[in-house]
């Protein structure tokens, strides 16, 4: 009972809980470094807050691919978002291509962003780099503008992502302000929630560690992926690359900068384990029991996703019905959101 409240009196409305929204693409095998950086906070934060989580299919369009591919796979990463825990009770699961007004608000948000803080995103430049920016798709570009309307149509206020979003969430806040001061208050402005650093924010390569797993690396050899054989994961993770500095006192300690392997199996046994990376390199003098150490973690993590995932994946009828009830609850909101903004814009009512 609220402590204002006196007896025989009405109970005041609840207070909205905060919302939620993450998005996650359904291309390429979901890795160690997507679970960490978020798939674990969206799992924790469904029981704090009115979570809204989404495959973000239309995102997936940016870059080649083929048809066939993109629904099985969407399919598949939603049956492994409920296999790592989100449960359709305690949050909204849906695809984005389902509720058009995700396309629709891109549309409006695009006439109000620049050609200018679009070229400064960063990972528009790494894609396009790859094939060439002349061929780049004009999606691939548009891309940032897409995700802010997936966040601001769900008057999102925390958005539960990995380190290497931060610059597309700051430019989602840059649109949002920009527009309610130019067409009225009509958008949330989100905050960012990143895991702190040695946290997870940014699960690290473990061949290439200075860069951050990926599922476009260019090899597998340092990227776990959790649909990986435990026996691949011990493999991958026993033959992570350390330091070339002899294994002995002081050896293994949490240093980003000068030991970026190392620091990055401290990060994986702290974020799985609990405890701070510093913390545990104080129980270790040398690099193998360390890598058998994390190696027993991740697969401690992974087997009990791999066997619920098998469990649901006997029954894809189930998921899509999941999905298609996410789908219905999803348009609610976004419908009201896309109409205050059309209005706000001046766009005549049908
Ligand atoms: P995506 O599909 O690349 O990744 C999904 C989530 O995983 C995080 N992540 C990592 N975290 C830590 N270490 C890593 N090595 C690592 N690699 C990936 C990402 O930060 C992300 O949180 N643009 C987004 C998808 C998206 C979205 C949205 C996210 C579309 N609309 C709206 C939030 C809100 C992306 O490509 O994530």
């Amino acid at each position: 009972m609220d402590e204002q409240q006196k007896p025989g009196q009405p109970a005041p409305p609840a207070k909205p809980a905060r919302r939620v929204f993450s998005g996650i693409q359904p291309t390429g095998a979901p890795h160690l470094g997507n679970y960490l950086g978020a798939l674990r906070w969206w799992v924790d934060f469904q029981d704090r807050y009115d979570a809204f989580y989404c495959v973000v299919d239309l995102h997936a369009l940016t870059v080649p691919g083929d048809p066939e591919e993109l629904s099985k796979s969407t399919l598949t990463m939603a049956t492994l978002l409920l296999a790592c825990g989100l449960d359709p009770a305690r949050c909204t699961l849906f695809v984005q291509s389902h509720v058009h007004y995700h396309a629709d608000l891109t549309w409006l948000l695009e006439c109000t962003a620049s050609m200018g803080e679009l070229s400064r995103m960063t990972q528009f430049k790494d894609k396009a780099q790859k094939g060439g920016e002349e061929s780049a798709r004009v999606g691939l570009f548009a891309y940032p503008v897409l995700m802010a309307a997936d966040i601001l149509l769900y008057d999102t206020d925390l958005v539960p992502v990995g380190d290497d979003q931060r610059q597309h969430l700051e430019l989602t806040r840059d649109l949002a302000q920009r527009w309610n001061s130019r067409y009225g208050p009509t958008f949330v402005v989100p905050e960012a929630a990143i895991p702190p650093v040695g946290g997870g924010a940014r699960v690290m390569d473990l061949q290439e560690p200075r860069r951050k797993m990926s599922k476009s690396a260019d090899s597998d050899a340092g990227v776990v992926y959790l649909f990986d054989d435990p026996k691949v994961i011990e493999r991958k993770v026993k033959r992570a690359v350390t330091d070339l500095d002899p294994p002995g006192p002081g050896s293994v300690r949490w240093d980003p900068e000068e030991k970026p392997g190392v620091s990055n199996l401290l990060e994986l046994l702290a974020t799985i384990r609990g405890g701070k990376p510093e913390d545990i390199a104080r129980a270790y003098d040398g690099y193998a029991r360390l890598k058998s150490d994390a190696a027993d973690a991740v697969v401690s993590l992974v087997r009990p996703l791999q066997e619920r995932y098998r469990e649901l994946s006997q029954d894809p009828g189930a998921v899509q019905a999941v999905l298609a009830a996410g789908a219905r609850k999803a348009e609610e909101v976004a419908a009201a959101t896309y109409d205050r903004a059309r209005t706000a814009m001046g766009l005549l009512t049908a």
